[in-house]
Order: structure tokens, then C-alpha cells, then sequence
């Protein structure tokens, strides 16, 4: 079949948002320690910070990176992270029931963020601490010095404030899993008192208050609803986390996440705005969906089965080119909502669910899901066109009909580059794509095509065949002298069309 598409820049919808290109390190399993941190790795700089992950991050393209967790935060003393090396605690961490050894702590994060170019984006305890906790930590981090704790980070040795601007609120608090779960209200009070007093401290900052877990969580919808009437003043986002996979060999379903999440980014869109109407206010929450991923949790034991260990292998997923199409296909839904989604972060960065994999005191390899990442950060910037794909459905049993065809465009006003991203959810045969090209102002034409496909669908990365899966150039894509642009998508693929 062939599904057919007009872009046209009378259509914008946003403005795209570097922080949409988010990612998440969290003190689990083998993210920090071996995976960006490593003293002993041949590659490994002045820091400590392994020189080949850290090459690997900068072509990911990632603009954020949210930190220190994830469920790890509601267990975490800061302070136990800052100081001398030596001095620092080795902790049983609850989330992951894992030891931290704490070597890598608030400064090192920030000084290793700050070196790659990325903002950080942190998240503070609300489990089993408050609003002392984080507001100490705010201080810590953004005040330039003459307080306690300024002073004490800059004898820690960094002199200049690390000026963090965006700031979570603790971490999936509707969770009965999370250390300090509670209820909406309770948490919605409290966050809205630490929001005060971080505020009362630096108020240049940004505050997310969490949303639910996911959209399967009973409380649902009235978790949202109750927590933004707690803290709708307080606040400039609203979370949002989801986790994808194939369930029961259900491929098609699995291959059209990207609508579930389309609906779930809605539902919450027209709760916040709910909430705004009720309280006659003028300001719109933002959302920060801040984690999502292809994640196979049902082959997770749970942290209760985990031995204590340290630097565990833990949810070290390898991902496959179905994975990649999905990932791709979620990013292609994240960038149709750049109007009100104005913070994304891949969970997570390295090894744990990650696009990159490392191995102690050895390599270091991009997965498959690096590509759909790596390339959309590179080349999807600018003003986002909304498009509406008429072409061949497919019946799916958890998401109904969904279009074959999953696509945005990106038009970049400074260098004048079309991007299109196109994902062919068909798994039996290729998709025709024919975009109407409208209204550009001069005539385009293809500077590059590149697919992630392959024979076999599972085909994966590893540490034996890291080049198994790469993007690859598709010939034969053109503009027509009807400015219309012809492609052909592989089935379960993954394309970037570039135009200029
Ligand atoms: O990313 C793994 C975990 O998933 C995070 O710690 C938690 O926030 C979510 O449940």
C-alpha cells in the first residue's frame, strides 16, 4: 500500500525543545558504576568517566539528563554523595536492594554533565525525606556561597554554582513500590511545600510534580487531578512515565505503542487543563515525560528477589530492530505533542534499558534503538509540522486500528532542512510513502534516506556483533517535479528522510 502525506509549514504545531532529547542516569544496576564511571577503564579521563561512553553520549545527541533516579531517589541521603571519596557511607539502597558505594555523588554528576554539554535535571527525595532535604540541596547546588551549604560544596572543590534549573519532585509517588509511597493528597501537599521552600531558594527554578507511574495505575487520571490542585502554582510540569513490550508474540500491538502513548499524553493534557479551567487559572502546566522506553519488565524477578550486591547487572535489555522501530516510533510521538510535552528522557542512558552498552574494563556499542535516537536528535529540529496520514490501517487488538505509516516532520528555519520520520509499523510488506510538498518557498530535494531494517526483524547488537544493526542508505528516493517526495519503508522500519 502507499499512505500519503502534505507537509506544509502552515501547519506548525511547536517548536522543538533540545530538552525533548532527554535521557536518565539512575544509581541502578550497572549505569554509573561501569557504564559512565569508570576509574580503571583504559578509556576513563581525570574523573574517573569512561572516555568511550562518554564519546558514545555526544553522538547520541542527548541535551538532559535527569539524575540520580528513578526509585534510587527515594531512599538517597545526598549528603552522603559529596565530600571526600573515602569518607562517603557504602549504603544499602532499598529501590534495588543493591550496595552504593557513593563514589559517584551530586558533584561528579554535575561536573560529568557539564564537560559532555548537557543539562542535568535533578530529583529529590520525597520518600523518606522533604522539604529540609531538598531545599539543603538546591542551596548546595545554586547558591554561589556565604551559606553552610554553598560554602561546603565549594570546599568540596567546585567553586562555581552548577546552576541546576530543572528539578523533579521526588519519583512515581502513586507507586505502592516506591520507598514513601503515599497518596495524592499527601503528596501533593508535600511537594507543593519542598516546591516553596526550593523555590524560596533559587526561585529561577523549574519544578515537575509527578504524575502517575503509568496509565494502568489504578488511581489514574485522580492522581493527576488532585496533586496539580495541591501544587498547580507551585509547579511548571507534570510527569509522565511508560514502558513498552511485546506481550503474548502480540507484534502489531507492540509496534503500535506510539498510540497508546498518543492517548495517554492527551488524557493528561485535558486533566491539567481540567484543573486550569476549575481554578480560573491563567497559566498551562507543561508535561516532562521523563521516563519511556521499550523495557521487557515481565522478565524483570523484582528487586525483592535481587541478591545484595554491588554494581549488579540489572534490566540489561538488548534491543532488536523491532525495538528500534519503536523507539523511533515513540520519539515520532513525543515530537507530535512538542506543544505541550516539553521535557522527554529516555530511561536510561547506559546498560541499565539503555541505548548504550558497556562492559567492565571492556568495549562499548551503540544498540539498535541508538540510531532512531541519535539521528532525530541530530536532525529533527526546528519548527515540528503537524501531518495527517491518509493510507492503509492496521488492526491491532490492544490499540484498535492504527495507521501503517507513524511520521513528523521538522522544518529548521536557520539552515532550511526538511526532516521527515516515517516508521512502517507493517510487518509484511513495504509502505509507500508520498508526501505533498507545499507552501516551502523553493524547491526541495533528498540529501539522504537512511533506514534501520533488517531481514530479520530480531536482529539485535552485542558485544561479539556491534555493527550488526546500523542505519543504511535507501536509494531511489526523490522529489518528483510535482514536488512530491517518494519513498519506499522497508516493513518494521525505522527511516529518516532528509530534504534541503
Ligand atoms: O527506569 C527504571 C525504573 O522505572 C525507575 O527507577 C522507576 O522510576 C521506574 O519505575
Amino acid at each position: 500500500g502507499t499512505a500519503r502525506i502534505t507537509i506544509d509549514p502552515g501547519f506548525a504545531l511547536g517548536t522543538v525543545d533540545p530538552r525533548l532529547y532527554g535521557t536518565f542516569v539512575e544509581h541502578m544496576g550497572r549505569c554509573v558504576y561501569t557504564g559512565i564511571y569508570e576509574p580503571g577503564h583504559e578509556s576513563a579521563d581525570e574523573y574517573g568517566f569512561r572516555g568511550d561512553v562518554s564519546r558514545l553520549v555526544r553522538e547520541l545527541g542527548t541535551g538532559l539528563v535527569r539524575y540520580p533516579g528513578g526509585n534510587f531517589v527515594s531512599g538517597y541521603h545526598w549528603e552522603d554523595g559529596v565530600g571526600p571519596a573515602a569518607d562517603r557511607p557504602r549504603r544499602l539502597d532499598l529501590a534495588w536492594r543493591s550496595i552504593e558505594t557513593n563514589q559517584v555523588g551530586t558533584d561528579e554528576f554535575l561536573g560529568w554533565a557539564r564537560r559532555q554539554g548537557v543539562e542535568p535535571m535533578m530529583a529529590v527525595n520525597l520518600g523518606t525525606r522533604g522539604i529540609d532535604a531538598a531545599r539543603a540541596l538546591v542551596e548546595y547546588c545554586n547558591i554561589p556561597g556565604g551559606t553552610a551549604w554553598s560554602d561546603m560544596r565549594v570546599k568540596n572543590g567546585t567553586r562555581d554554582p552548577h546552576a541546576v534549573r530543572l528539578w523533579c519532585l521526588g519519583n512515581e509517588m502513586d507507586g505502592p513500590w516506591q520507598t514513601g509511597h503515599t497518596t495524592a493528597t499527601e503528596y501533593g501537599r508535600l511537594a507543593a511545600e519542598a516546591g516553596k521552600a526550593m523555590h524560596q531558594v533559587d526561585p529561577s527554578i523549574e519544578l515537575v510534580a509527578c504524575g502517575s507511574s503509568n496509565a494502568d495505575m489504578p488511581t489514574f487520571g485522580e492522581w493527576e487531578r488532585q496533586v496539580l490542585h495541591e501544587t498547580y502554582d507551585e509547579v511548571d510540569y507534570l510527569s509522565l512515565h511508560a514502558y513498552y513490550e511485546e506481550t503474548g508474540g502480540d507484534r502489531a500491538s507492540f509496534l503500535a505503542s506510539g498510540a497508546q502513548m498518543d492517548g495517554y499524553i492527551s488524557d493528561i493534557v485535558s486533566t491539567a487543563d481540567h484543573v486550569r479551567a476549575v481554578r480560573r487559572s491563567h497559566k498551562r502546566i507543561r508535561l516532562s515525560f521523563d521516563e519511556w522506553n521499550v523495557w521487557y519488565q515481565s522478565r524483570f524477578p523484582g528487586e525483592r528477589a535481587l541478591p545484595l550486591e554491588e554494581t549488579p547487572r540489572l534490566i540489561e535489555d538488548t534491543y532488536s530492530v523491532t525495538d528500534a522501530a519503536v523507539v523511533g516510533s515513540l520519539l515520532i510521538t513525543l515530537l507530535r505533542h512538542a506543544d505541550r510535552v516539553a521535557v522527554a528522557c529516555l530511561a536510561q542512558l547506559v546498560n541499565v534499558i539503555g541505548p548504550i552498552r558497556s562492559e567492565p574494563g571492556g568495549p562499548s556499542w551503540r544498540q539498535t534503538t541508538f540510531h532512531p535516537f541519535a539521528l532525530t536528535a541530530r536532525h529533527a529540529h526546528g519548527t515540528v509540522l503537524r501531518t495527517e496520514v491518509s493510507g492503509p490501517l492496521i488492526e491491532t487488538e490492544k490499540h484498535g486500528p492504527v495507521p501503517a505509516l507513524d511520521t513528523v516532520s521538522t522544518l529548521n528555519e536557520e539552515t532550511g532542512e526538511l526532516t521527515v520520520l516515517a516508521v512502517n509499523r507493517d510487518q509484511t510488506g513495504p509502505l509507500g510513502l508520498r508526501a505533498a510538498l507545499r507552501g516551502l518557498g523553493k524547491p526541495y530535494r533528498v540529501v539522504e534516506h537512511l533506514v534501520i531494517a533488517d531481514e530479520d526483524p530480531d536482529a539485535a547488537n552485542t558485544q561479539a556483533e556491534p555493527e550488526r544493526v546500523v542505519p543504511r542508505p535507501v536509494a531511489g528516493t526523490s522529489v518528483s517535479a510535482e514536488d512530491e517526495l517518494e519513498a519506499v519503508l522497508p516493513p518494521v522500519s525505522w527511516s529518516v528522510i532528509r530534504l534541503a
